[in-house]
Order: structure tokens, then C-alpha cells, then sequence
């Protein structure tokens, strides 16, 4: 069902308690700092890494004395999330808080569910330490709806230094140099690419290469600002060749396989590296590995200076209780603080969204991000991910994963014909 048409619904079944709700918005009254309450968590991060992450956040709310109810749906890429997130709103009955990125946050927030967090912005000056681009996402007609969490890179390349040194291949910085190293592995026994087959996966790995060989601009062109003209072209068909040439490097088991079992098998040293976001990290860490030892997390090749960002982020939800309130405003306090941002941080593979965080207790892959980060902002190539919902709506972006994950797995449809593809799904979404 579309978005529209399901926030329809809502506001049919909802339509009065919303309004008294979005009145609500603007008064912020602040319940007092004793109560103890209750808050139901929407999120999906039920991996090794993100297990952990996680459970940073409910100990130092349960320290408190709130309650944490878990709300976890399996799923990568957040997208059985959203469903059921979706369905228990249309039942009228929310969580208190719910991992939701992105434009989303605009459209939840227009309709009048989300509560207002200026308060707990205020009294912890977040605009002074969260970036404009990021803060900018998490505002709702200039008030802060959404508490942002973490930042996580996208373009990123885990390798498994055992397997390239076995095969005798150099880590590549290039696509060209990908494809030599990816036969030399495959000659020795190795599967070059550990590959999730779920259409986010797949759409990450496609985002990833089209930055390197289409460059920053026409990222934005495509990813950001969808324009059919710019994705019905020769650039993209170089990208959709590229993709079908990586995706030629994957094993047989790869349809439907989780994004950490694509991650263990690099780890497990059967495959030599995975394009994935840096949460793959997590299952690193979780799995004791020592970046720049056990494994290497490089730049995807073309993108060493690039930056697709995606940051997670909670919206809050209106509640009547004010102990509940109590309870969700401690965990927007807490989620910004730099005890949290440390040590989320290091399980979940993100870097703090504070910028005013010292690197020193980072490791190395998070201490890389950290530099890039800020180099891309200079530069101008920082981008949000479309894959992870920072850059399109809903249904543009539903499109491109399914023209995405369609062409990966049909070899007939050639590169020229995917490109034209990709531009009329586009068109079709955004109508
Ligand atoms: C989220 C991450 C999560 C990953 C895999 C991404 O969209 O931003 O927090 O770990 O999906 O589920």
C-alpha cells in the first residue's frame, strides 16, 4: 500500500485524537524528572553487533529506573519495521518510540503523531554539536521530532586480508582492479563477494558503485534528485555494467541471505570482502576481530572520498502518561550524551553524531570514518543514501530497489535496457 494512502487511513481513524495531539506539539510541557515510566522501542536490530548496541541503550535507561519494552521486527534495512510500525499506528496504538530515518520523520510529523523534543534539545544544546545537514532531518517545521543516534557510512569494503593474501590479490581501489583481484580469489577457491540477495542489499551495493563511477554529482542527480533524464543515460549503463559484472562474483546461495551472514562469511574467511555499510563492523567487533588484522575496512573502490551517509534516528510519539513521558524524554537525553555515543557507538560500527567527540577511544575503522566524514563535507561528497531512505520518498525509492534487485537477478535485461528501466519506474513513483 502506498504511504499516502496509509497516512490517509490513519488520519480517518485518528483524525480527532491527532489533532488534540498536534495541538499538544506546540505546548511541550515537561513532566518532572522523578517519574519513572514505560517505553516501547520499534527497532530492527536484532544482528550480533546491533544486539548489543542496543542493549547499551535499555541498561542505561533501566539505570534510571524506566521501564524498556522491547518492540525489535527482524529484517535489514529497516523495511519490516516500517510495515509494522505502520499497522500498529493505523490501529491507533503506537509505540513511544521508533527508529525511523530520513524524509519519513517529515511525513510522521505532518501528521501530527510525533512529539516535540525542543526541550530536551534546548537543555542539552544540540544544535551546537549536531550538524546542521543531520539536525536539519530530525526538525519538523524548525522543532526538533526525532533524536538522531549514530552516523553509519555506507561505501565501505570489509576484507578478509587471509583470503587476498592466499589468492595473491592486492585490495583494489578501483573497479578494474576489483575484477583482477576477483579472478585471482575465484582461481584459488574463494567466493570474491559475499552477497546478500535482499533488494536493500543490493541497492546498497549499487548506490556504492554508481557514486565511485558516476561521481558526487551524478549521485545527486540520480539518487537524490531522481531525475529520470540523468538515469536514463550512458553513465548509468557504465554503473548497471559495473553492477552486473560484481554481482558475477557472488556464490550460488546468495538469493534471500542475511546481510550478517554475508558479513561471517568474510569473517569465516570463505569469502574475501563485502560491500556493506559499516554495521557490518558490529558483527566484526562482536566477533572479536582486530581491524587492520583480522580484517580491513577500506574505502569501496572510487569512493575514498566520498561519504554516503545514513543516520538512524527515533521518533517520539505523543503520550498521555506522564511518567511515559518521563521515560521517553530520558531516552532522547541519554541517546545524546557521550557515554552512550562511545559506546553505542563502538558495538553498533557508527561514529558519534556529536562532532565534538574526541577520536581517541575509537578504533581504527571509526576513526577513518571520522576524518572522511569531515573531509567529504569540505569537499562537497557528502551524500545521503538512498538505499537507507535519507535522500528519496517511500516510493521512489521502493521503485529503484525493485528495478534494482529485478535487473541483478535477471541476466537478460541488459544494462542499456535496466538504465531506461530505472528512469520509468522513477517516473512512475513520482507521479
Ligand atoms: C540501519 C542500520 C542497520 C542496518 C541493517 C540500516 O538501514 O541504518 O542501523 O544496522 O540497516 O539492518
Amino acid at each position: 500500500m502506498r504511504r499516502s494512502v496509509v497516512f490517509l487511513l490513519v488520519l480517518l481513524i485518528l483524525g480527532p485524537a491527532l489533532l488534540f495531539a498536534g495541538g499538544r506539539q506546540e505546548a511541550a510541557e515537561e513532566p518532572s524528572g522523578d517519574l519513572k515510566g514505560e517505553v516501547e522501542v520499534l527497532h530492527w536490530w536484532t544482528s550480533g553487533g546491533e544486539a548489543a548496541a542496543v542493549e547499551v541503550l535499555k541498561e542505561l535507561l533501566e539505570a534510571e529506573g524506566h521501564t524498556w519494552v522491547d518492540f525489535a521486527v527482524a529484517g535489514g534495512g529497516g523495511d519490516a519495521a516500517m510495515t509494522a510500525l505502520r499497522s500498529r499506528a493505523v490501529a491507533g496504538n503506537p509505540p513511544t518510540a521508533a527508529q525511523v530515518k530520513g524524509p519519513q520523520i517529515q511525513d510522521w510529523a505532518a501528521e501530527g503523531f510525533l512529539t516535540n523534543l525542543d526541550p530536551v534539545a534546548e537543555a542539552q544544546g544540540w544544535d551546537n554539536v549536531i550538524p546542521e545537514v543531520l539536525a536539519d532531518v530530525m526538525k519538523y517545521e524548525g522543532h526538533y521530532v526525532a533524536v538522531p543516534v549514530n552516523v553509519h557510512r555506507i561505501n565501505w569494503m570489509w576484507v578478509n586480508p587471509d583470503v587476498f593474501e592466499a589468492a595473491g590479490a592486492e585490495i583494489p581501489t578501483t573497479w578494474e582492479e576489483f575484477e583482477e583481484a576477483a579472478e585471482k580469489i575465484e582461481a584459488a577457491g574463494y567466493i570474491p563477494v559475499a552477497w546478500g540477495g535482499q533488494d536493500w542489499q543490493e541497492a546498497t551495493v549499487f548506490e556504492t558503485i554508481l557514486a565511485g563511477v558516476g561521481g558526487t554529482d551524478f549521485y545527486v542527480e540520480t539518487m537524490v534528485d531522481a531525475d529520470p533524464e540523468a538515469i536514463d543515460s550512458p553513465k548509468m549503463i557504465e554503473v548497471l555494467e559495473t553492477l552486473r559484472m560484481v554481482h558475477g562474483y557472488t556464490d550460488p546461495g546468495a538469493p534471500g541471505r542475511d546481510w550478517n551472514m554475508a558479513t561471517s562469511m568474510v569473517i569465516e574467511g570463505d569469502a574475501a570482502m563485502q560491500f556493506m555499510g559499516d554495521w557490518a563492523k558490529g558483527e566484526f567487533v562482536a566477533a572479536d576481530q582486530k581491524a587492520d588484522e583480522d580484517y580491513i575496512a577500506a574505502s569501496a573502490p572510487q569512493t575514498a572520498h566520498q561519504f554516503l551517509f545514513n543516520v538512524d534516528s527515533f521518533i517520539m510519539f505523543e503520550v498521555d502518561d506522564p511518567a511515559d513521558k518521563a521515560a521517553q524524554r530520558a531516552m532522547a537525553r541519554l541517546i545524546i550524551e557521550p557515554e552512550f555515543q562511545e559506546v553505542f557507538n563502538t558495538y553498533k560500527g557508527s561514529i558519534p553524531v556529536r562532532m565534538d567527540m574526541d577520536d581517541e577511544p575509537f578504533d581504527i575503522p571509526a576513526k577513518k570514518s571520522m576524518r572522511d566524514f569531515a573531509a567529504s563535507a569540505d569537499s562537497g561528497d557528502l551524500v545521503p543514501s538512498m538505499a537507507h531512505e535519507m535522500a528519496v520518498d517511500r516510493a521512489v525509492r521502493g521503485a529503484i530497489l525493485d528495478t534494482i534487485t529485478t535487473f541483478v537477478n535477471s541476466p537478460n535485461i541488459s544494462p542499456r535496457e535496466g538504465a531506461k528501466m530505472l528512469a520509468d519506474a522513477v517516473r512512475g513513483a513520482a507521479r
